[in-house]
């Protein structure tokens, strides 16, 4: 039994090693199911220029939430060419004052200001926290796993666009996931060492009491 996971196993390991020496791309097929590697490859014969490229990053944005951001994902559910190659972007607009709060992803993340200033930072796993303000083409990394934020700290409206070595990279706001997801109350209450007053301060302004 353990003979032949271990079999499967080194199986998987060479599949997912060898896709990028056996195709040049593999853009997703998205009617077919997702694995632990990413999508199956829509046919190759199949795909043309427009495929490897992506307009969403077009024009201006509106902020109409409360932390005032508007965030455009370009990973691999909105850029199906992303697919198996370790890479995926985002655009980041901040209004006066805005912010997008503490979150992490599965990967590392490069940022570079395109407009306004920002402060950015990240938390390392000893508490130590790693921030500055940012001006137009300045760039900071956010290591792996790494909990970090930024707030637009100019006088303007700010942009900024990001990059992440991968191409499914996932966005874990860590509010979010205490207070505005199925985590009961007094389990939150227990796990954050909050008062229940300020718990369901919380959950009501993610909707969640
Ligand atoms: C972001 O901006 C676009 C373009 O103005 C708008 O359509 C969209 O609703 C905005 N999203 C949010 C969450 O405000
Ligand atoms: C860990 O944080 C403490 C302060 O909280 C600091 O004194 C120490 O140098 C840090 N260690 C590392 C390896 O960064």
């Amino acid at each position: 039994m353990n003979y032949l996971l271990l079999i499967f196993s080194t199986f998987s390991l060479l599949v997912s090693i060898s896709r990028a020496i056996e195709v040049d791309f593999c853009v997703a097929d998205r009617n077919l199911p997702r694995g632990p590697e990413g999508y199956a490859c829509r046919n190759p014969t199949t795909l043309t220029t427009d495929d490897f490229v992506y307009t969403g990053f077009r024009g201006s944005r509106t902020i109409t939430n409360v932390p005032g951001n508007n965030v455009t994902l370009a990973f691999v559910d909105q850029f199906p060419a992303l697919n198996g190659l370790g890479i995926s972007m985002a655009r980041l607009d901040f209004g006066i004052g805005g912010v997008i709060p503490v979150h992490s992803h599965r990967t590392s993340e490069v940022l570079i200001v395109s407009r306004g200033s920002i402060i950015a930072g990240f938390i390392d796993t000893n508490n130590t926290a790693y921030y500055r303000r940012l001006e137009v083409g300045d760039v900071m990394i956010f290591p792996q796993a790494m909990l970090h934020f930024q707030v637009n700290v100019g006088a303007t409206p700010a942009t900024a666009f990001v990059s992440l070595n991968g191409a499914n990279p996932a966005i874990q706001f860590t509010m979010n996931s205490l207070f505005g997801g199925n985590l009961p109350a007094n389990i939150a209450q227990q796990i954050t060492l909050l008062s229940n007053a300020e718990v369901m301060r919380m959950k009501r302004a993610f909707g969640t009491a």
